[in-house]
């Protein structure tokens, strides 16, 4: 079974989907993570956003690989453990622009699919329900209004020791929503038979109860 989880940055997505994984044992593919290993060996390589051929000649080479080690999803790029450092706010600040990148995009479709292949898993993104997995047996939508995602964030990196404030991490928000929803391909949008859930007045356990109710009744219909 597949179950898409689309919407904007800080909308709850990642820690709604790691808590399913925990309590219903499915596996958990955060497709952002490949896109953020994209920008993370570009600045390692100290490629420039301009340069689209070598940015996709990058994403045609790595290897990408998803670990579950008790509870936590390890990402590997070339059998490297960055799941810290694809978090940092130079990859969040040019991330967004690098998976507008059409080829890229393409490429990553690819690699996600194959990460999913087999398993019953809860995929999230922007366009898991649109282009990754139009027939995703369940589709929700999480949204929250901008300034609640924008403080879930910070509080987050806040948490993760990291120096920012909370204008920097409200105007990074305003600017992704801005590339993720004016892609040319694999924009963010809700699919069609999406459920929505806006999350700005719940908390995160009435978000996974919800879930998880809706899996349950699609799983008793399947
Ligand atoms: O979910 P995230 O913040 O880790 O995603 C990082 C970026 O990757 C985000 O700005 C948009 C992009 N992304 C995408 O275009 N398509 C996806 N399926 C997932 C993420």
């Amino acid at each position: 079974m597949i179950v898409a989880v689309d919407g904007p940055a800080g909308s709850g997505k990642g820690t709604v989907t790691k808590r399913i994984e925990k309590d219903l044992g499915f596996l958990n593919l955060d497709t952002g993570a490949t896109y953020r290993c994209v920008a993370l060996e570009m600045i390692r390589k100290n490629i420039d956003l301009k340069n689209e051929s070598e940015i996709i000649k990058i994403a045609n080479a790595i290897d990408i690989k998803i670990h579950n080690e008790r509870e936590k999803d390890i990402i590997l790029l070339n059998g490297e453990d960055v799941t810290k450092e694809i978090r940092t706010k130079e990859v969040t600040a040019i991330v967004s622009q690098v998976s507008s990148i059409i080829p890229v995009r393409e490429i990553m479709v690819e690699v996600q699919r194959k990460l999913a292949q087999g398993k019953n898993i809860i995929v999230e993104g922007r366009d898991i329900g649109t282009v990754v997995f139009p027939n995703a047996e369940l589709k929700i939508y999480l949204d929250a209004k901008e300034e609640v995602r924008a403080k879930r964030r910070y509080d987050e990196n806040i948490q993760n020791g990291m120096n920012i404030t909370y204008e920097e991490v409200l105007e990074n928000v305003k600017m992704r929503d801005y590339n993720d929803m004016h892609k040319k391909f694999g924009a963010l949008r809700k699919a069609e038979n999406a459920v929505v859930i806006d999350s700005s007045n719940m908390t995160i356990d009435e978000v996974v109860e919800k879930i998880k109710i809706l899996i349950k009744n699609k799983q008793e219909e399947l």
